[in-house]
């Protein structure tokens, strides 16, 4: 007996060394984690439970027989995040580089499959150099069995995936189909082909990192969700958006206690809007004054920024915000925040975390590159998920809620359950300036006729007075437009908004609205799927 269990002991200690210790090393100098350390730090203490891992791979190619580590280079298992139960899988670079095989993939299907049994997420730490190329086509089937298992798990259980060193080609198709991408800054990098392909196909010369490191893909190309400083950030903060979600589509987000009480009011949110409608002011610091303790969990915040998504909670009760920004480009919607926006709309429709939206938006924005890149197709998956959404929604109109950007922004027609209007609100086709302009054209280049008509024979105003007379007609009906249409007063006549309320009791209000909304049921027609522009 004491011999089967040496044997035991000694066999764990094998799987555990992985690709030995020179390999370790060089991943500890690179500010890397081992990737048993990583699964130790992401779950609660001593609830990890593995599985598989005396699983080797079967290839006999390229001498591979004689190179087999238990385990084949992936940690998997079930573990607790607060409590509850999460599947995790740890790619280890030091084996093999972390590639995958046909056997370390079964090792990811089976978690996911019993994820999907049990209905908890799927955390995914990637670090890998991709398809094992010893393997090829099998490597890729492997693959090929997670991007399916990804699909179908979408919207059943949360899915998210950590990038902690590589993730190249075919690799980066099963983090883009979960729900959130987090990238460590220095050590990871995501590409579909990289430097010296592009060198040799293209005779461009970009560094892996400008390519594909974290600030690339948290900034520009929107494909990651979060950026962390090293592996610890990282772990950390899945932990904390776990605690936002609920285990899956069928269960409600946990609910957590706060000592913020529910009806506190903020005298400041009266005064927060700037006198001038066009003076810029920082939506986050409103949304702050509202949700539980200040605090929102923002996601994609390096990324469009000109609008802000993420979680919050409001008495406990875990929240998706939407809202425009106006520190950032006037928090006009353009292509890459009505991307960000749609998908973030989906998640929480998805997830059952209802939608607050606070909107100060100027409209789309004009131009021939937004135009040209298809803000009319991007622009409709805002619309589009607002509109299917189910979940509680509501609106908070602080500012400006103007034109077609005005129907997107969770506007009561397309169900919303509760619209909130500021005093400050100004709901309209366009803004005072723009709206004059064309309503206003005949009638302003009249009184510029006029004027000259007064002048005496043969003298005719100069550039300037026409300015000059023009200008002042136009302030006459630019006021005359904003009494008229600048406030929330015409959408409260027919009901478009529910209320216009006080800034300062907009927490109140909105955890009234949540209260309410608590047994909310809505569906939509039965279909096989819609069909969002993409
Ligand atoms: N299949 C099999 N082994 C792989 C591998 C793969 N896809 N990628 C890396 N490895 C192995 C290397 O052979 C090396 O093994 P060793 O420790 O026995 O020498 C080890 O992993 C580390 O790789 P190395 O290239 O030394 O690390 P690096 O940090 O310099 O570079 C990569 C990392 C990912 C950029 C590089 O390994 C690479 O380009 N891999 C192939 C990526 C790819 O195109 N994959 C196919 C995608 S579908």
């Amino acid at each position: 007996q004491q011999v089967r269990l040496a044997e035991l002991a000694a066999r764990h200690a094998i799987a555990e060394e992985g690709g030995g210790l020179e390999r370790r090393t060089r991943e500890t100098k690179a500010g890397k984690l081992s990737a048993r350390e990583r699964v130790d730090l992401l779950l609660d203490e001593g609830t990890f439970e593995e599985t598989d891992k005396f699983v080797t791979h079967r290839a006999t190619d390229f001498g591979m027989d004689a190179q087999r580590v238990p385990g084949d280079g992936f940690i998997t298992g079930h573990g607790r995040i607060d409590g509850r139960v999460v599947f995790v899988f740890a790619q280890d670079f030091t084996v093999f580089g972390g590639s995958l095989s046909e056997t370390n993939a079964a090792k990811i299907v089976k978690i996911m499959d019993m994820a999907m049994k049990v209905g908890a997420p799927v955390i995914g730490l990637n670090d890998s150099g991709g398809a094992r190329i010893q393997e090829g086509v099998l490597s890729l089937a492997g693959y090929t069995d997670i991007f399916l298992r990804n699909t179908l798990a979408s919207g059943v259980v949360p899915q998210i995936s950590a990038i902690l060193g590589p993730c190249a080609g075919g690799a980066v198709y099963s983090p883009a189909i979960t729900d959130f991408t987090l990238m460590t800054e220095k050590t990871s990098y995501m590409f579909v082909t990289g430097p010296d392909v592009i060198k040799t196909v293209l005779h461009e010369d970009v560094t892996k990192d400008a390519l594909g490191g974290a600030h690339t893909h948290n900034e520009i190309s929107g494909v990651a969700h979060f950026m962390a400083h090293d592996d610890r950030e990282c772990l950390a903060m899945i932990r904390e958006l776990v605690g936002f979600m609920p285990s899956n589509n069928l269960d409600d987000p946990p609910r957590r206690a706060t000592s913020d009480d529910p009806a506190r009011a903020d005298a400041a949110l009266d005064t927060i809007i700037p006198e001038e409608s066009n003076q810029p002011y920082d939506m986050v610091d409103v949304i702050a004054r509202i949700v539980d303790e200040g605090y929102l969990f923002q996601v994609q915040e390096h990324f469009a920024r000109n609008l802000v998504v993420g979680f919050a909670r409001m008495h406990g009760r875990p929240v998706g915000v939407v809202a425009n920004q106006p520190a950032v480009l006037a928090g006009v919607l353009d292509i890459d925040a009505s991307v960000k926006g749609a998908r973030f709309v989906r998640f929480c429709d998805a997830f059952n975390i209802p939608l607050i939206t606070f909107e100060d938006v100027p409209g789309f924005m004009p131009g021939t590159r937004q135009e040209h890149g298809g803000i009319i197709r991007h622009g409709a998956k805002l619309l589009y998920a607002f509109a299917e959404a189910t979940v509680p929604k509501l609106t908070v109109i602080t500012r400006k809620a103007y034109g077609g950007a005005y129907c997107v922004m969770s506007s009561k027609n397309l169900r919303t359950d509760v619209n909130l209007a500021w005093p400050t609100a100004e709901i309209a086709v366009m803004g005072p300036e723009g709206a004059v302009n064309i309503v206003y054209k005949r009638e302003l280049d009249a009184v510029v006729r006029r004027a000259q008509a007064v002048m005496p024979q043969g003298v005719s105003l100069s550039e300037e007075q026409k300015l000059e007379v023009l200008a002042e007609a136009r302030n006459e009906k630019v006021e005359e437009f904003r009494e008229r249409f600048a406030n929330p007063y015409v959408a409260a006549e027919r009901g478009y908004v529910d209320a216009v309320i006080r800034p300062s009791e907009t927490r109140r209000r909105l955890n009234t609205a949540l209260d309410m909304l608590a047994t909310k049921r809505e569906k939509n027609p039965p279909k096989k799927h819609g069909n969002i522009p993409l």
